[in-house]
């Protein structure tokens, strides 16, 4: 493999866990960006749990993107606004981008004016950006939209996940709702502080995959608690067509949630039912699908796109990148 030359944009426990698994496979991290007091300064090896590497991580993206990567692993925040100028300096810069920011996963859903001007910056630059992850960017969109190169009808689509948000990052109980009380979980959804970010965004790109107009999306999240005590939410996004729901994405993160899976129903011809018994663990699948973007960045056409219409990512790709 000709090891590719990256950036490592943004430290939290998914950008160490990308960096991680993009220098072991053999890329050539040149650069490292987070604002983060505590790692400002310090070797991006050390950082990450591996031999110095020389890479001093810097608080100004500009210092990181003056080494000429070919792609930002970017993995900072969860919206569109928040991470705009983020995104923005990387194609200025020339790099690709692979940003697991959920909204990124289909930005032409709720920030068209953004998803315009980083398909123009990108094409100017020669250069692609895709938002990707677990979830959204996988398991409740990409994959159902697989399994339908299997049917000669589709009807609708129905997916369930369930997550024991015990067994995931402290970041992710805390955007659950896990430890607080009833009151406190309706504040942090009403602030739009809590509740999974992407899950109408899936059903926006499940919709464009499979090319279904829809009447348009709705959203309810409510909490998953034992009396007062939330324990996490459950959260479902349906896509309508004539007052009928053809898209129904079920989740529920909540800790100690009983048989957690991924099921995904398709009522069509053939009619199929696919569980992933356990569910797919979101934190590995999310640092694998980024690295696994990686070569399918560099190939895609410049301009803003998404993963359902790269071709397939898949494992091993990364090692035989060019
Ligand atoms: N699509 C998916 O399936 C998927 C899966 C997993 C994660 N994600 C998303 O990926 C992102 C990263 O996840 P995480 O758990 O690692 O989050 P995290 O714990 O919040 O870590 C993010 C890191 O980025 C830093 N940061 C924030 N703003 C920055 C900026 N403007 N410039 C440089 N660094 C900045 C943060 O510093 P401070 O702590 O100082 O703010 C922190 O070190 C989150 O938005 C998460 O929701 C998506």
């Amino acid at each position: 493999m000709t090891p590719i030359s990256v950036v490592s944009y943004g430290l939290g426990p998914i950008g160490v866990s990308i960096a991680r698994h993009a220098l072991d496979i053999g890329h050539r991290i040149v650069g490292a960006v987070d604002i983060d007091p505590e790692k400002v300064g310090r070797d991006l090896g050390t950082l990450i749990g591996r031999d110095p590497l020389g890479v001093t991580v810097a608080a100004d993206p500009a210092e990181a993107l003056a080494r000429g990567p070919e792609v930002v692993l970017h993995s900072t925040q969860s919206h569109i606004p928040q991470v705009l100028s983020q995104i923005l300096d990387c194609l200025e810069a020339g790099a690709c981008v692979v940003s697991t920011c959920e909204e990124m996963a289909f930005p032409w859903y709720r920030h068209p004016a953004a998803a315009h001007r980083i398909d123009r910056v990108a094409k100017a630059r020669h250069v692609a950006a895709v938002g990707v992850g677990v979830n959204p960017g996988f398991v409740m969109d990409l994959l159902p939209v697989v399994l339908t190169a299997a049917c000669r009808e589709v009807r609708s689509i129905h997916v369930t996940r369930v997550v024991d948000a015990g067994t995931r990052r402290l970041p992710l109980q805390r955007k659950v709702g896990a430890g607080m009380t009833r009151a406190e979980f309706a504040q942090g959804v009403a602030e739009g502080r809590l509740g999974h970010v992407g899950l109408q965004e899936s059903v926006a790109l499940i919709a464009d995959a499979l090319g279904w107009p829809l009447d348009g999306i709705t959203e309810d999240i409510e909490p998953v608690a034992d009396g007062d005590q939330v324990r996490g939410l459950h959260q479902v996004a349906r896509g309508a067509q004539g007052g009928r729901p053809v898209i129904t994405l079920d989740l529920t993160m909540a800790v100690g949630a009983p048989n957690p899976r991924d099921s995904i129903i398709i009522e069509g011809d053939p009619p199929l039912h696919v569980t992933a018994a356990g569910g797919v663990h979101g934190d590995v699948a999310t640092c694998a699908i980024a690295v696994n973007a990686i070569p399918r960045v560099l190939e895609a056409p410049p301009g803003l796109t998404a993963v359902h219409r790269l071709p397939p990512l898949r494992y091993g790709d990364a090692r035989s990148a060019r």
